[in-house]
């Protein structure tokens, strides 16, 4: 533990690939571990390394499909029955989409999960976070790539989809929300954007088979190891920036003037999601629990 108190932390999608690798090293450290994610089996497998590590108890799976409303709400509530105090907030979920389709709540599936997903945890768990000595959100995305941008008269994308198109779209509205959490002061902690680079992790088995032999070829010559694209999450956990925002692209700091951080575009999608929020009456998913 080098000298830390054990600390609280809740991994978005920390079933898999760098969410995961966070779960276990954070566990090794003698934390304890919410880990988040949809598949049942994963957890069960995450439960059972945990056990082999002596972390027995310290982790907790809450199986939940984040692209759903409801179920950010019913694990948010979860989170706040079992944990007064959480440490350290770390976002790995996301899943590509082949085809545009809809979350239970009538939204495109990638802005349900990869953003929406992150904007509510982040508003819900705030007094647990504010509760903490130190407390920080870690956002793993894509900030510093300019590519992509918010379709504003088409954030559904309704009328032109491709998976590219969702992810960089999701992957800006996460840019702008560190953007706007730091900016509305929405909480004590301090809110840390990180891109890993591209990394030897990640599904692709939603792709057909040609895509995913690419995918894995491009991987094993030109991707980094999960272990060297955690550490900076592991650090940061132990010790969050006194900033209330900070941008990481691979261990460089983005400039705060990109276009992709523009405060009036934070303030108009936080303003947006907040509309969009108190329209829709929240569908349970049919297998949610
Ligand atoms: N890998 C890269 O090269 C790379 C590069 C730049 C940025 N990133 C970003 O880094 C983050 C982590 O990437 P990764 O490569 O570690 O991803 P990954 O291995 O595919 O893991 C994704 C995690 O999200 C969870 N998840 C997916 N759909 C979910 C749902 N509907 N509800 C709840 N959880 C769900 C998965 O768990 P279940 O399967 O249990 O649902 C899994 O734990 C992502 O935001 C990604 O965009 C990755």
């Amino acid at each position: 533990m080098r000298g830390q108190q054990p600390k609280t932390i809740v991994i978005s999608g920390g079933t898999d690939g760098m969410g995961r690798a966070t779960a276990l090293a954070r566990l090794r450290r003698g934390d304890t571990v919410v880990a988040i994610g949809s598949n049942e089996a994963k957890g069960r497998v995450l439960a059972e390394e945990a056990g082999r590590t002596g972390a027995v108890g310290r982790l907790r799976f809450l199986r939940a499909d984040l692209s759903s409303i409801a179920e950010v709400e019913r694990v948010a509530a979860d989170i706040a029955h079992h944990h007064p105090v959480i440490d350290a907030l770390v976002f790995c979920a996301n899943r590509q989409s082949p085809k545009r389709r809809e979350t239970v709540d009538g939204l495109e599936f990638t802005f349900g999960l990869y953003y929406l997903s992150r904007y509510l945890l982040s508003r819900r768990l705030r007094p647990l976070m504010d509760a903490s000595a130190a407390p920080v959100i870690i956002s793993v995305a894509g900030v510093g790539n300019t590519a992509g941008a918010i379709h504003w008269d088409d954030l559904q994308l309704e009328r032109r989809y491709s998976t590219i198109r969702a992810q960089l779209q999701a992957g800006r509205a996460n840019d702008l929300l560190g953007v706007a959490f730091a900016q509305r002061a929405a909480g004590k902690a301090a809110y840390v954007m990180y891109h890993p680079g591209f990394t030897r992790s990640g599904d692709a088995s939603m792709f057909n088979p040609l895509v995913r032999g690419i995918l894995r070829l491009l991987a094993r010559f030109a991707a980094r190891p999960v272990e060297t694209s955690i550490r900076p999450i592991v650090e940061f956990i132990d010790n969050p920036p006194r900033a209330a925002l900070t941008a990481i692209d691979r261990g460089r700091p983005v400039d705060s003037a990109l276009k992709t951080l523009d405060p009036g575009d934070a303030d108009r999608l936080a303003t947006l999601t907040e509309e969009l929020l108190s329209q829709h009456t929240p569908q349970t998913p049919p297998h949610g629990r």
